[in-house]
């Protein structure tokens, strides 16, 4: 079975790698040039914990090759996969989609014999049948299908999310295609991964309702934080206390300043406009865009009411910019609200994080980078956790409180206990368990 994986990014990547070490012969198309001598390297362009160790495995074994050669990598496959970027159209909220159809115009000029063009960059629902319809246009004669077959995966897991999957999702109406699909996943089978067959149209609204459903849980869970901090209740409590019961279940039931990524802010606003654009709209995925927005932006004011309602001329030490652990990714972090705001009310701002910050630095001016995290905050006049990185769970607290100015803690991850921050002498402020010792 021979693969071409067009576009080398998160998705393309991870995806390419993994179907090579399922056995199957990959070749991961980019046109990025300096991306592709990167990668013949064995440099990794992303932060991926176990990623670079799959791709060294499997270039030496000859299963996984990296060009910016499109024809020949589409001529030879059986399969070839759209795994491009659909970014937000500037000015809307719709997903750009010019990078998906260039590729399907591009695979169309290249393909040979019959070929099944998957679509794995997150589309609107219809796209398959635009695609169709290019390929077809493009290329009268030409034998093939389109497929759906979004991907679940998690930046930082994201390996483990392909190679033991929830579910994995396929998208077709023609039998042939599913025969392709089938063996391309079957390593999965042996595992029992549970493989969904279902039209093109469902299977690309699937990836979306997910995202958005997901995104609508993270959001209850903050609504819900507010309003334990209003009554004096817990949020864990609350959160555990509803995640056993099974319906709900106790997964992105944290809560925290927002969420971030690649993958929801974008998700969610896409899938508002479909369903304006269509007369359906989602009234519940409309209030969760609006009010994830708006909690970002307030999450400055927590730091800065917690530094006693001004941080002019006040140092904050902020550990953790990424929009979650494991990752260097920084799209739409919950940092590039919260840092620019204090820095507008006048604040000195030193930040660290283990991989975000060469990243962090091309999007946050006027931020002290620093070495690690006791040397960000000696000084400081707070300390604000935004990303939960393993390396700040276990701050030797008693370090923490001779390096600050004054022992303001300010966790919007909650990984703190709230009695014993207070114990230790703390201004401890989480968000929906109380504010010890404030
Ligand atoms: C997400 C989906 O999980 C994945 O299936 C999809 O394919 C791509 O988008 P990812 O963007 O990597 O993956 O991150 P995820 O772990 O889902 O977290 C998204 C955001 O939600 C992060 O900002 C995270 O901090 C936040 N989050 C998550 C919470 O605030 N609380 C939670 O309980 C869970």
């Amino acid at each position: 079975m021979h693969v071409a994986m067009i576009g080398s990014g998160y998705v393309g990547l991870v995806s390419g790698a993994c179907f090579s070490e399922f056995g199957v012969d990959v070749v991961c198309v980019d046109k990025d040039q300096s991306k592709i001598d990167m990668l013949e390297k064995g440099v990794m362009p992303i932060y991926e914990p176990g990623l670079d160790d799959l791709v060294e495995k499997n270039v030496k074994a000859g299963r996984l090759t990296f060009t910016t050669d499109f024809g020949p990598a589409v001529r030879n496959a059986d399969a070839v996969f759209i795994a491009v970027g659909t970014p937000t159209t500037k000015g809307g909220g719709h997903a750009d989609l010019s990078y998906v159809y260039a590729a399907a115009k591009e695979i169309a000029q290249n393909m040979n014999g019959y070929t099944v063009v998957v679509n794995k960059s997150t589309v609107p629902v219809g796209t398959g049948d635009e695609v169709e319809r290019i390929i077809r246009e493009t290329n009268p004669d030409a034998d093939f299908d389109v497929v759906s077959n979004p991907e679940f995966l998690r930046e930082g897991s994201a390996i483990g999310d392909f190679t033991h999957p929830d579910r994995v999702v396929i998208g077709t109406e023609s039998e042939r295609a599913r025969e392709v699909m089938r063996e391309l996943y079957r390593p999965l089978y042996l595992i029992e991964a549970p493989i969904v067959f279902t039209s093109r149209t469902s299977s690309e609204l699937i990836k979306y309702a997910a995202n958005t459903f997901l995104a609508t849980k993270i959001t209850f869970i903050n609504e819900m934080a507010d309003l334990c901090e209003k009554v004096g209740a817990d949020v864990h409590d609350v959160a555990k206390g509803i995640g056993l019961d099974g319906r709900i279940g106790k997964k992105f039931l944290h809560a925290g300043p927002g969420y971030g990524g690649s993958c929801f802010p974008k998700d969610t606003l896409a899938l508002v406009h479909t369903a304006r654009d269509v007369g359906a709209p989602l009234r519940i995925v409309e209030a969760v865009v609006d009010i994830n927005d708006k909690r970002k932006k307030a999450m400055a004011s927590r730091v800065i009411a917690a530094c006693g309602g001004s941080v002019a001329g006040k140092t904050i030490a902020v550990l953790g910019v990424t929009f979650k652990p494991n990752t260097d990714d920084m799209r739409d972090a919950p940092s590039l609200d919260i840092i620019p705001a204090l820095l507008e009310d006048d604040a000195t701002v030193r930040a660290y994080d283990p991989e975000g910050m060469e990243e962090a630095k091309k999007l946050l001016g006027d931020v002290e980078w620093c070495k690690d995290a006791y040397s960000t905050m000696n000084g400081a006049d707070a300390l604000v956790i935004i990303t939960e990185w393993n390396a700040f769970r276990g701050l030797d607290l008693d370090r923490v409180k001779s390096l600050l100015k004054s022992p303001i803690m300010v966790d919007l991850r909650n990984i703190y206990e709230p009695e014993e921050m207070a114990e230790s002498g703390f201004q401890y402020h989480c968000i929906g368990r109380g504010t010890a010792g404030a």
